[in-house]
C-alpha cells in the first residue's frame, strides 16, 4: 500500500494507449490510492467510461458541462482535493493545448485551474513526438514545472519503432510512488551491494547462501526514490533491476570487490547489503568433479572484506554495513561497526532478514542502538534511507 490515502486525478486523452490506463487505474487502486478518472471526448473512442467507472468505483467525468456537480464547477472541484493529476496517455494535441494554456474541454480546464502537481505520460507516433512543435511544447511544459514521464522507445501501434510509446503501467506506478517520496538524497551518489555471492567449486557447483537480494534491491529503489544516483552491484538473484537504478551483475566475491572498489571513491554513500561469502575454494576445478572418493576436502581461502576496504579508503564514502546474526545481535553488530570503522550498521536476525518480504532491523551508531518496527522491506529501506540522510546532513 505505497499510495495509501493519496488522491489522484487520472486524465485520459485520445490514443491507443488509453487501454493501458485501465491497468494503471487498477495498479494505483491496489496501492491504496483513490482514483478519479477524467476523459477527453477523444479518449472515449478508444475505451468507454464504464470501464473506468467499474475499475475506480467512481463516476467518470468527460464533459465540462456535466450537471452532476452541485455548483457545476467540475473543473475546480475535481482537482481541489487531489494530491496530483496524472495524464496518461497524453496525446500530442493535449500537450500542445496545455503548453498554450488552452481550456477548451474539461481536462484542459481542470489542468489550468489546478493547485496540485501535474505529471504527463506522452504517447504518440514517433514522428509526432520528434516533431519540433511537440518538442517545443514538451520543453514549455517542463519549464512550467510539469513532470514528463517518458515516453519509452519501442514498437508502436502503427507498426513503426521509435520514441513515443507510453511508459508501461507498472513503470508509471513506480514514477508515482517515487514522486511522493521526500528527495532527501538528491544530488548524492549511492553505491550498494546486494544478494549472495557464488564461489565456484567446479564449472557447475559452488558455495553460496540464502540471500534473495530483496533487502538490497529495496534499498537501491528507496535511494533512487529519494533522488540519488544509484549503482547496484548485485550477486546472482532473479530480481528485476529497480527503475532508474544502474546495475552491475557479478557472481563471486572477488568480482564484487573489484566492481565496488572501481566506483567507491566517487560515491557519497556505500551500503553493503550483500551476504558476501567469507571464503572461496582455493583452487576451483576446471572440470566437473567426479564422485569417486567417499569423502572430499576443499581448501578455502579468505575473501577480501569489501566493506572494510571501502571504509579504509583515504576519503571513504559514508559507509553503512549490514549484520545478519543468529544470536547476540547487539554484540556482533556493534562489534562489526567498530572493527570495520563504520558510522552505521543495520543489524537483523537471520530469521528475520533472509528471503522474506519483511524485516526487523536495529540501527547501531556511535550513540547506541535504535530499533525500527517490523515492516515490509520497502518500508524498512525508506526508514534506513531517512536515517542515512539525517546523519549526512
Ligand atoms: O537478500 P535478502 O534475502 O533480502 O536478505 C537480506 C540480508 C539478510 C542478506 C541482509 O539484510 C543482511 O543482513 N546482509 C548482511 C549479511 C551478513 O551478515 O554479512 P556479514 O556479517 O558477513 O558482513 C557484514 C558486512 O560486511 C555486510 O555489510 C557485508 O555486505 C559486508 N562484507 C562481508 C564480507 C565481505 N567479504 N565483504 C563485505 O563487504
Amino acid at each position: 500500500m505505497e499510495l495509501l490515502g493519496k488522491k489522484i486525478v487520472l486524465g485520459i486523452t485520445g490514443g491507443i494507449a488509453a487501454y493501458k490506463a485501465a491497468e494503471l487505474t487498477r495498479l494505483l487502486l491496489k496501492q491504496g490510492a483513490e482514483v478519479q478518472v477524467v476523459m477527453t471526448e477523444a479518449a472515449t473512442h478508444f475505451v468507454g467510461p464504464v470501464t473506468f467507472q467499474a475499475l475506480s468505483g467512481k463516476p467518470v467525468f468527460t464533459d465540462q458541462w456535466d450537471a452532476r456537480m452541485a455548483n457545476n464547477m467540475a473543473h475546480i472541484d475535481l482537482s481541489r482535493e487531489a494530491d496530483l493529476i496524472l495524464v496518461a496517455p497524453a496525446s500530442a494535441d493535449f500537450l500542445a493545448r496545455v503548453a498554450q494554456g488552452q481550456a477548451g474541454d474539461l481536462l484542459t480546464t481542470l489542468v489550468l485551474a489546478r493547485d496540485c502537481p501535474l505529471l504527463v505520460a506522452p504517447a504518440m507516433n514517433r514522428q509526432m513526438w520528434e516533431n519540433p512543435a511537440t518538442q517545443r511544447n514538451a520543453a514549455t511544459l517542463a519549464a512550467d514545472g510539469i513532470a514528463i514521464l517518458g515516453p519509452g522507445c519501442g514498437e508502436q501501434a502503427c507498426g513503426e519503432t521509435g520514441d513515443g510509446r507510453m511508459l508501461e503501467p507498472a513503470e508509471l506506478l513506480e514514477e508515482i510512488i517515487a514522486f511522493f517520496q521526500p528527495k532527501v538524497l538528491a544530488g548524492r551518489k549511492v553505491l550498494l551491494t546486494a544478494g549472495p555471492t557464488f564461489e565456484a567449486l567446479d564449472p557447475v557447483r559452488g558455495i553460496t547462501n540464502l540471500s534473495s537480494g530483496k533487502m538490497g534491491y529495496a534499498l537501491a529503489r528507496a535511494c533512487r526514490q529519494a533522488g540519488a544516483e544509484v549503482l547496484l552491484v548485485s550477486g546472482p538473484t532473479g530480481l528485476p533491476c529497480p527503475r532508474g537504478v544502474v546495475r552491475v551483475d557479478v557472481t563471486a566475491a572477488l568480482e564484487m570487490h573489484q566492481a565496488v572498489l572501481a566506483k567507491a571513491a566517487a560515491s557519497d554513500v556505500f551500503i553493503g547489503v550483500a551476504a558476501v561469502a567469507d571464503y572461496r575454494p582455493a583452487t576451483p576445478a576446471e572440470r566437473k568433479i567426479k564422485k569417486s572418493a567417499a569423502t572430499m576436502q576443499v581448501d578455502l581461502v579468505k575473501n577480501p572484506d569489501i566493506l572494510a576496504d571501502v571504509a579504509a579508503l583515504p576519503k571513504p564514502p559514508y559507509c553503512v554495513g549490514f549484520a545478519a546474526e543468529s544470536h547476540d545481535l547487539p554484540t556482533y553488530a556493534e562489534g562489526k561497526r567498530v572493527n570495520k570503522k563504520l558510522p552505521l550498521v543495520v543489524g537483523n536476525l537471520i530469521t528475520d532478514g533472509f528471503g522474506g518480504d519483511h524485516n526487523t532491523v536495529v540501527l547501531f551508531d556511535a550513540a547506541g542502538a535504535h530499533p525500527l518496527p517490523t515492516a515490509s522491506k520497502a518500508e524498512v529501506a525508506r526508514a534506513i534511507v531517512a536515517a542515512i540522510a539525517e546523519r549526512l546532513a
